[in-house]
């Protein structure tokens, strides 16, 4: 087991009626003038907005509303909404709604805190040393930004997606209440539940050996993202399995599955170059390129897809490659039972020339720059080769 230092301070408070205690929240962090960050309209016709909005002006609290964030959030719109936290003196952010309002409401924090800097440069390296208080009211399970300490804008002048790592990322509450979810599209549903299971496999394909816990709670997890999945999928209302999706979402998300261990990340690299360059839905990249990346890295350490394949699918096989297959062809099918894509062209985006895909590997890995993944090292020429392989 490797060192490591595990902080998750987000005060979950969950369960039905749970968004009755955000004003509640929001006072104990310290907030007197909120400005409430939602998204498209999903919060507005469910009526979750209104009733938010009933509670701050029941307990005199002082807000603005600013609406209108995009899945796979712009810097824009986070610059925008820094303009708005300044001139109105929030004090406090809440973000109604998933990871692309979170993340988006992470950013305005940041911005309001520190009015004379671009945001962009806290995604280029900036050292962020004050921020303000963000809360999240969440409404899909997914990304996990509401106990995460990441936070993922595009930078639409560049096209970039970038992913910034900061303990100021960590929202002070998270308010879950799992019935806030039943409205989601089964599309999204199932977004959600491949991005779940992401945050975990790119945990746990690591090299690192010996990590009974860590390796047993990812395992736990998966397990009970799968099988609720099902359920969910077939039922949006089903309480148990939106609840035990959404706990899923947070603990994949806080580190708690990968703890010990180097992380390896690749796949989602890999999916965020889609996203920011076509606009793709999260987790809809991540699952068309995974059957691609495993089949290219599992050579690395195929002993750990064995016991993938056993812990996760329950499938022993007597060749260990023939386990490894069997266990990424689970994977894959379990994806194509949620309406996933699984290459390229499923993901909408067609079959793309060799420029194309050169031009993204090179994005992967800042030219080279860095590597990324730890699990297979990935230089740009492997990114390359795994685009290769989905681009069908
Ligand atoms: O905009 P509205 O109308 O609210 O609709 C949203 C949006 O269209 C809809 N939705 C959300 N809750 C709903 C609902 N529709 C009906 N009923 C509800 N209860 O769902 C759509 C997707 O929303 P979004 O917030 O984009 O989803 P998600 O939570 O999957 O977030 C994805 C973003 O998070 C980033 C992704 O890259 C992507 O930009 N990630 C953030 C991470 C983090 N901060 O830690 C880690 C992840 O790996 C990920 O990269
Ligand atoms: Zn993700």
């Amino acid at each position: 087991m490797q060192n490591f230092l595990f902080y998750s301070p987000t005060e979950v408070v969950f369960g039905k009626d749970a968004e009755l205690q955000t004003v509640q929240e929001i006072q104990k962090f310290g907030g007197h003038r909120v400005l409430v960050v939602y998204g498209g309209s999903s919060a507005v016709k469910s009526g979750l907005l209104a009733r938010i909005e009933g509670n701050l002006k029941t307990k005199g609290m002082e807000y603005e509303l600013l609406g209108g964030v995009k899945p796979n959030p712009l810097l824009s719109f986070a610059r925008k909404g820094v303009k708005q936290a300044t001139a109105f003196g929030a004090d406090f952010i809440l973000a109604v709604g998933g990871g692309s309002v979170i993340d988006t409401a992470k950013g305005i924090a940041h911005g309001a805190a520190n009015p004379d800097i671009d945001i962009w440069e806290f995604w280029c390296g900036r050292e962020i040393e004050k921020s303000l208080p963000v809360g999240a009211v969440l409404t899909i399970s997914a990304a996990g930004s509401e106990t995460s300490n990441s936070a993922v804008l595009t930078n639409e002048e560049t096209g970039e997606k970038r992913g910034l790592p900061s303990d100021f990322n960590r929202p002070k509450f998270a308010i879950m209440n799992p019935e806030l979810t039943y409205s989601l599209p089964s599309f999204q549903i199932a977004c959600g539940i491949t991005d779940i299971m992401m945050h975990t496999l790119d945990r746990y394909f690591t090299p690192t050996e010996g990590n009974q816990l860590t390796d047993g709670i990812a395992e736990a997890l998966l397990r009970t993202a799968i099988e609720n999945g099902r359920i969910a999928m077939k039922n949006h209302s089903d309480y148990d399995a939106m609840s035990e999706l959404m706990w899923c979402g947070s603990l994949s998300h806080n580190g708690l599955t990968g703890l010990g261990a180097a992380a390896d990340f690749a796949p989602h690299k890999l999916s965020h170059e889609l996203s920011g360059k076509f606009d793709v839905a999260h987790g809809a990249a991540l699952s068309a390129v995974w059957e691609a990346w495993a089949t290219y890295s599992w050579k690395e350490k195929p002993e750990r897809f064995v016991r993938y394949a056993d812990k996760v699918w329950g499938i022993q096989k007597e060749k260990p490659e023939d386990a490894v297959k069997a266990g990424i062809d689970a994977t894959v099918s379990y994806f194509r039972s949620l309406g996933m894509p699984t290459c390229f062209t499923e993901l909408g985006i067609g079959v793309q020339n060799n420029e194309t895909l050169r031009e993204l590997a090179g994005r992967v890995t800042g030219n080279d720059a860095y590597t990324v993944g730890s699990f297979k090292v990935i230089h740009t020429e492997d990114a390359y080769c795994i685009y290769q392989l989905a681009n069908h």
